[in-house]
């Protein structure tokens, strides 16, 4: 049984591209893992700027976690900022980490592009240090994530192995599971950017929550290419390659397989939008009855707290001893 941890942030509603690059592989392992999954609110403070707008988000992402079939029995869901562990842990990261390697996050130069005339915090260039902190909090062997994530956990490990080295054997050294298809869904409307978020336009993201109508109006709107072949080639092909693989995630089937089950984008764009509201369906279900109950969503969340900081505490400990700070007698 390995030792699961991923996260989320509250910042706005679940994506498809949340929910195949990683709740699914969150769900499928919770019966074979000690899994921990947190909502990361204090993730979401760096580029937070309006008042009762987290506790709202941090809420409804809870509900839609236990929706998509987390269990609270086997999994432990928890907020990050109901542990102080992870704040306390995340400054002795950021000691750990150097400015030159938060540089070279790919995430940071992206965002901080993205909010051009907008404030850019320095939470937003040190969050891998608060990341690096997360993880190892919980000695995670493993952390599920889609592929945009991969270089936090490279930068995880290196922070780690560097603790371990100036300190002594510490941490546990992760690495990142990602799934085989689904690990990097792209916008409908660009199929050259990741879907997200922050893009400006919803035409290309397809949210959780999203009516079936919604839905297959975005898929039928997907933009393609001109010469109406059904191909599997990501390079060539995004916008296909990329229903392809919406499809592979959501049947099981290969995403070469089902390419030569088609011939016309218009059949291709249609099934894959059901697909995806035959799945959706159903969490949208547990999603109105569990939000229709915010204290039993917040006892839910307390269950996962008390879980969590167990470990986390003592991971923490571990770790100022471990430089040798003076403990509070
Ligand atoms: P976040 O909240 O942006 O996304 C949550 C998860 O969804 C995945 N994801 C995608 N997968 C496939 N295609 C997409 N278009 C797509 N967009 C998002 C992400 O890879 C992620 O797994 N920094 C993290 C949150 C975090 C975290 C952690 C993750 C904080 N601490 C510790 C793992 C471990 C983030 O912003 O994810």
């Amino acid at each position: 049984m390995a030792r699961v941890l991923s996260c989320i942030q509250p910042t706005g509603p679940v994506h498809l591209g949340n929910y195949l690059g990683a709740l699914v592989n969150w769900v499928s392992g919770q019966n074979r893992n000690d899994v921990f999954h947190g909502i990361v609110d204090l993730h979401a403070l760096t580029v937070t700027d309006k008042p009762g707008v987290i506790g709202d988000q941090t809420l409804q992402l809870a509900a839609v976690l236990f929706a998509v079939g987390l269990d609270p029995k086997v999994a432990t869901v928890f907020v990050q900022s109901h542990i102080p562990a992870h704040s306390q842990l995340g400054w002795i990261m950021e000691c750990t980490v150097s400015y030159g390697e938060l540089s070279r996050m790919t995430q940071f130069k992206d965002k901080q592009s993205k909010r051009e005339a907008e404030f850019v915090s320095a939470g937003l260039f040190t969050y891998p240090a608060l990341q690096a902190a997360d993880i190892l909090l919980y000695d995670a062997e493993e952390v599920p994530v889609g592929d945009d994530q991969k270089q936090h956990i490279e930068i995880t490990r290196d922070i780690a192995m560097r603790f371990n080295h100036r300190f002594g054997e510490t941490f546990v050294i992760p690495k990142a599971v990602t799934p085989p298809v689904g690990a990097r869904v792209m916008d409908l409307q660009d199929p050259t950017s990741k879907m997200s978020k922050s893009t400006e336009s919803d035409a290309g993201c397809v949210y959780l929550l999203d009516s079936p109508e919604a839905i297959m109006k975005k898929f039928k709107r997907a933009v393609t290419d001109s010469d109406n072949e059904v191909i599997y080639d990501r390079e060539k092909k995004p916008g296909v390659s990329n229903l392809l693989d919406i499809l592979s995630a959501s049947t099981g089937t290969a995403p070469q397989a089902l390419a030569g089950q088609y011939s016309q984008y218009g059949k291709l764009k249609s099934d894959c939008g059901e697909a995806v509201v035959s799945i959706l369906q159903p969490i949208q279900a547990r999603y109105t009855n569990l939000i229709s109950d915010p204290s039993q969503l917040h006892e839910m969340l307390s269950v996962g707290a008390i879980r969590a900081e167990a470990i986390a505490q003592k991971t923490l400990q571990r770790a100022q001893q471990a430089i040798g700070m003076t403990p509070r007698r």
